[in-house]
């Protein structure tokens, strides 16, 4: 296969308001420049099921945390089987915000989950697809970019998002062949360029190779 054919699933994470959805855009941008077929996409929610899902998850009353577990892995099965797993078998790049590990930091750690179960049914609903990339965005939650009204999670404390933090930071660590650490609290343009330059150096650039 060529590289121009190779699919890319790329996932970005980190706690709200990191800049994820920024660099999305921007990284989306970079590929497509270069000639490549780019789905962005989201959990929860990058489906009609999983946008009625993420209504009830984020903006409903309380949920069990098994139930909510349950409910992210519901929209996670529907979404990668029906949206992502087609693009990558089409050879296009998927650049995702937000996937299984959001669900590991937030409702293993934070939550009393056990972190294995928890990424154990991410992966039995995602018939174990794993990104090719995945890009932490580093930021302490002081300083996390909110605006306009917060959602359930959001209106956590500052422990549970520095412990949210800490998760990922774990997780980077323990599996550094997958994950990228990106300080996020340069401006967007710093943020972008540090993320392609750690991307070409692992050879997933948007370039194609000299
Ligand atoms: N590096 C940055 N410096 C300053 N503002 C930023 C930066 N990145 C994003 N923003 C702004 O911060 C807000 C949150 O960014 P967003 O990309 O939506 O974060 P997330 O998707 O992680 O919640 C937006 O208004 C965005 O324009
Ligand atoms: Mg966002």
């Amino acid at each position: 296969m060529t590289d121009s054919l190779r699919p890319l699933f790329l996932t970005l994470e980190g706690g709200d308001g990191v800049g994820k959805s920024t660099q999305q855009r921007l990284l989306a941008q970079w590929f497509r420049e270069a000639g490549r077929e780019v789905v962005e996409t989201r959990e929860p929610g990058g489906t009609v099921l999983g946008k009625e899902l993420r209504e009830l998850i984020l903006h409903g009353g309380y949920v069990d945390p098994r139930a909510e577990a349950l409910m992210f892995a519901a929209d996670r099965a529907h979404h990668i089987a029906t949206l992502v797993r087609p693009a990558l078998e089409r050879g296009a790049v998927v650049v995702q915000d937000r996937y299984l590990d959001s669900s590991v930091a937030y409702q293993g750690a934070a939550r009393d989950l056990d972190v294995d179960d928890v990424r154990g049914l991410s992966l039995w609903a995602t018939r174990g697809l794993l990104p090719d990339a995945t890009i932490l965005l580093d930021l302490e939650p002081e300083s996390a970019r909110l605006s306009g009204p917060k959602d359930r999670l959001e209106r956590e404390g500052g422990e549970f998002h520095a412990a949210v933090r800490m998760r990922f930071l774990d997780m980077a660590a323990q599996e550094p062949e997958r994950w990228i650490v990106i300080d996020a609290s340069g401006t967007v343009d710093e943020v972008q360029a540090a993320i392609r330059a750690a991307l070409s150096s692992r050879g997933l650039s948007a370039e194609p190779r000299p």
